[in-house]
């Protein structure tokens, strides 16, 4: 099997063969279609619930604007401490110096990527969602801390990746729509390559070193984390910009329905199926 640091030198090259200029990548329309969905109506948070059926097909492209607008503020929230953690990590002992050179396209890609977001957001929407998540602050324990940013790192970009798979070959949805989630998952396959293969490295270097009561304390905050990251999916602000009533009530009985429960599993089946694997979690969250 390739070496970690082969294969840095492999994707290092490839970021360089496709080395792209966001300014010239896209050709922003003036408007985007009323006509068309924006997010695919399947990832719509409230698809499968009993509202989603009682909306109009007006109301459903209505909030489709507002889903893809909080999908794209989510990746490019979570894009900001990924180029703040990733720089931290470039000529240190942390990583190798094959590493280090990977980072600087690693970072570069990302930058371009909330560039992107920034651009479609700030033309169609008028703003970029805040960033709500609340910090699970914790003490760390040796090791903990670059284990949990590298399983952060695979959590936003494993499941942005699904719904980025989902849309760019969807001829029904918007084309910039779709254009950017083929961009971006094209950058975002590299990164997902490195990052499974790093954490796998991390995740057999610490946790043989850990206690019981460690691996315990972290698989429950992993479980958490992802549950806290998929609650981000169903905004109050983008129901209530939907034109939605009851925005938060909105979001408790979306979170807590079973079709929505079905579509997190599905979607997550492939990072949690990871972390399980490599016993950085215990068993299975509930979704
Ligand atoms: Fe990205
Ligand atoms: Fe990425």
């Amino acid at each position: 099997m390739e070496s970690s640091d082969e294969l840095a030198v492999r994707l290092t090259n490839l970021s360089r063969e496709q080395f792209w200029n966001v300014y010239e990548e896209f050709e922003w329309p003036e408007a985007l279609d009323p006509e068309r969905y924006q997010m695919q109506a399947e990832l719509c948070s409230l698809y499968g619930t009993e509202l989603w059926e009682d909306m109009t097909e007006e109301q459903r492209k209505r909030l489709s604007l507002y889903e893809i607008g909080n999908f794209f503020s989510l990746t490019l929230q979570g894009e900001r401490p990924l180029v703040a953690g990733l720089s931290d990590r470039l000529y240190s002992k942390k990583v190798s110096s094959e590493a280090t050179e990977y980072l600087h396209h690693f970072i570069d890609e990302e930058n371009k990527h909330m560039i992107m977001f920034g651009i479609f957001l700030n033309k169609y929407l008028g703003k970029v969602y805040p960033e709500k998540k609340i910090s699970l602050g914790r003490e760390y324990g040796k090791g903990e801390e670059e284990v949990a940013f590298f399983c952060k790192v695979l959590v936003v970009e494993e499941l942005g990746d699904y719904y980025n798979v989902k849309m760019m070959l969807d001829d029904s949805i918007e084309p910039i729509v779709k254009r950017i989630n083929w961009v971006h998952h094209r950058d975002e396959s590299r990164h997902l390559g490195f990052g499974r293969r790093h954490l796998t490295e991390l995740a057999e270097h610490w946790l043989p070193q850990w206690s019981d009561e460690t691996k315990k304390g972290f698989s429950d905050w992993l479980g958490q984390y992802v549950r806290s990251s998929w609650a981000d999916f169903y905004n109050p602000t983008m129901y209530k910009d939907a034109g939605l009533e009851k925005p938060y009530d909105v979001r408790k009985m979306a979170l807590a329905h079973p079709a929505t429960a079905e579509h997190r599993a599905k979607a997550s089946k492939k990072l949690l199926n990871i972390f399980l694997r490599l016993g950085l979690l215990e068993a299975l969250p509930a979704m």
